[in-house]
């Protein structure tokens, strides 16, 4: 199956190409790096992205971003950029893939654990991941016999703590996250928030 990955540049990315590539053939797509060029901020670049991608039996998206920071310094605009990146970015991936993906095929977003066990900072962050699982859950609904729609929702991955100076030991290492995203594509589920965290 031809399976389009948005963000597969990145460190959930890298790991869902290497799970996938053995059945599938993977586009890999981001700002940059990627064998196409996509910006989830923008809906034009998304249109252009299916466009020139051609039909594909599935979207992968680990890509999209969010600011993190406490309640006092979340500005105006760091509410509008998470809202536009990662939470629009994704549902624009949806809305506009329906025609472009095979009809039967899948659509897997990704959310996060901070949409139900916040943390200090995570405002922005955690309203994006809720919306997401809010809009899969309806989307898989009303697209019900012609795309499945899930959503990822890892939780900490070792390999980020590591690199934030942490306890890699508190996270689900990325390749273990990795086989959750696999397990949306090649099952039949849909509507689900599939969790990827450490147990
Ligand atoms: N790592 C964790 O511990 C963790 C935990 C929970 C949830 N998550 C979520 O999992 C997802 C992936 O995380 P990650 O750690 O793999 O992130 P990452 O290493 O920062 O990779 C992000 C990927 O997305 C692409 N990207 C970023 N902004 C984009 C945009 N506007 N348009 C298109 N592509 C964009 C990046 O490439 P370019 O910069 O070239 O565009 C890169 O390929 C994110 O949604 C994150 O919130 C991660």
């Amino acid at each position: 199956m031809r399976v389009l990955l948005v963000g597969a540049t990145g460190m959930l990315g890298t790991e869902i190409k290497r799970i996938l590539e053995p059945g599938h053939e993977v586009i890999t797509a981001s700002r940059k790096g990627s064998d196409v060029s996509v910006d989830l901020s923008d809906k034009a670049s998304i249109v252009a992205m299916y466009e020139k991608v051609g039909k594909v039996g599935a979207v992968v998206c680990v890509g999209g971003a969010a600011k993190f920071a406490p309640l006092d310094s979340l500005a105006d605009d760091d509410y509008a950029f998470s809202l536009a990146n990662k939470l629009m970015g994704q549902v624009n991936l949806v809305r506009c893939g329906i025609g472009h993906v095979d009809e039967g095929g899948s659509i897997t977003l990704t959310s996060g654990t901070l949409a139900q066990q916040p943390m200090v900072g995570s405002g922005a962050v955690s309203i994006v991941n809720a919306g997401v699982e809010g809009f899969v859950r309806v989307a898989a609904l009303e697209l019900q016999g012609k795309l499945r729609v899930n959503v990822v929702s890892p939780g900490w991955v070792a390999e980020t703590l590591a690199s934030m100076g942490k306890d890699a030991s508190q996270g689900i290492a990325a390749a273990d996250v990795a086989k959750v995203y696999k397990r949306a594509v090649d099952e039949t589920m849909t509507g689900q928030t599939l969790p990827a965290a450490k147990t």
